[in-house]
């Protein structure tokens, strides 16, 4: 990561309408140009295949894995496998995992369905107990939420699974006091990060998760059905979930491949999904990934905290609800709209304006990036001022 500096609006970077209010990278972020053009010449390149040779199927797809390590402070490269969704790596964690009677398995709330149902599947053939943490019902209720997070985990806890972020409100949990106490248990910690990679630092090598993956079409900026997952030594001797050829050693030597061998290629490889050279989105991956870098998550943050801040206020004053600062996510948070305010009027005011946030139960999840303006900012704040009037 090279930037060292706080970073300037980049919208220019991206092929957005100018009258375009978009708060809403948690939902899919905008391609950057310069992705958009690698996805173009890689079409290209299909066009003419005569310039794909026997090499393209592994180093595109090992420069992705080097980028994706550099960003998440990996060891090694191939500790990363290229996923075609996060749901496909948890079901790869799932697979592996001894989850038996007498076990448990701690999540949180209202988790994207992406890291529940392969939960859910384990625990009705196993009979393990699925422990859902609930928040308490104050309304600034992240503290809490994080202690009853590390009260659930005790000596039956087989597996801790959660985000380090809350998908619908950005809710933070504190990682790190959740990665001690499921070693202290053994537990094994995987971890969802598509709502926080790219946003903010993660770090593999001090936090030790089992598993994190990430989906590229969000934070890091990259193209829908791709993404990458790191994989701790837990898996080191793990089965994936399809048997692909590439993912066997020497698949290099394209005159061998009826050669059958049983070993696989070294670390996280052997999870790669079949047909993980994609020479569309491979490249497009490793360009939105390469600019993620450069930009930064830590300043990404920063810029998005700073942006959002007046909006912050605005809506505290108004009579929104948001999160404690100290409990919230800088790049992506709730506002709670108050029962007196007509939910519909403030979605009627957003559609007029083009002001594009989710809605999430009666809260609005704004997740800006570098490419939203003061201008965007304060659109939504209008939409909010309006519709306490
Ligand atoms: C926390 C989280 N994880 C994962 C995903 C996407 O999951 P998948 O890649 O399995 O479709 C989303 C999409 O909204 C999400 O919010």
């Amino acid at each position: 990561m090279t930037q060292g500096a706080p970073l300037d609006c980049r919208r220019e970077q991206f092929d957005l309408p100018p009258d375009l209010h978009y708060l809403n990278c948690a939902y899919m972020s905008p391609l950057p140009r310069a992705v958009m053009d690698a996805g173009v010449e890689g079409i290209r390149r299909k066009a003419d295949p005569s310039g794909i040779g026997p090499t393209d199927f592994f180093e595109g797809s090992d420069r992705i894995r080097a980028r994706f390590a550099a960003l998440v402070n990996a060891p090694r490269a191939e500790s990363v496998a290229l996923v075609p969704a996060a749901s496909y790596a948890v079901a790869t964690a799932v697979a592996n995992l001894d989850i038996r009677a007498e076990h448990n398995v701690v999540l949180t709330m209202e988790q994207f369905p992406g890291n529940v149902y392969s939960w859910r599947d384990v625990a009705r053939r196993s009979g393990a107990e699925l422990r859902t943490v609930e928040p308490s019902r104050r309304a600034e209720r992240g503290g809490d939420w994080n202690r009853r997070l590390l009260e659930a985990i005790d000596a039956r806890t087989a597996v801790v699974t959660l985000g380090p972020v809350h998908w619908t409100d950005g809710t933070r949990f504190d990682l790190g006091a959740i990665a001690g106490r499921a070693r202290e248990v053994g537990a094994a910690l995987i971890v969802d990060g598509t709502q926080s990679v790219g946003a903010q630092p993660i770090d593999v090598t001090a936090l030790a998760p089992d598993m994190l993956v990430a989906a590229a079409y969000k934070w890091l900026l990259g193209p829908y059905s791709i993404g990458c997952a790191y994989f701790g030594p837990r898996f080191a001797d793990a089965r994936p979930l399809e048997e692909t050829w590439i993912a066997r050693l020497g698949s290099e030597n394209f005159s061998g491949l009826v050669d059958y061998v049983d070993e696989y290629q070294p670390g996280a490889i052997r999870f790669d999904v079949g047909e993980r050279s994609n020479f569309i989105l491979g490249p497009m991956l490793e360009r939105s990934l390469e600019l993620v870098l450069e930009l930064d998550p830590r300043w990404i943050g920063r810029y998005i905290r700073d942006i959002s801040a007046p909006l912050v206020a605005a809506a505290r004053e108004l009579g929104f609800g948001v999160e404690e600062d100290d409990w919230r996510a800088d790049h992506m948070f709730g506002i709670r709209v108050p029962e007196h305010v007509d939910l519909e009027r403030v979605q009627r005011l957003c559609g007029e304006r083009r002001v594009f946030v989710s809605q999430r139960g009666n809260a609005l999840r704004i997740s800006p990036h570098v490419y939203n303006t003061a201008e965007d900012v304060g659109a939504l704040i209008g939409v909010l001022t309006e519709s306490v009037a």
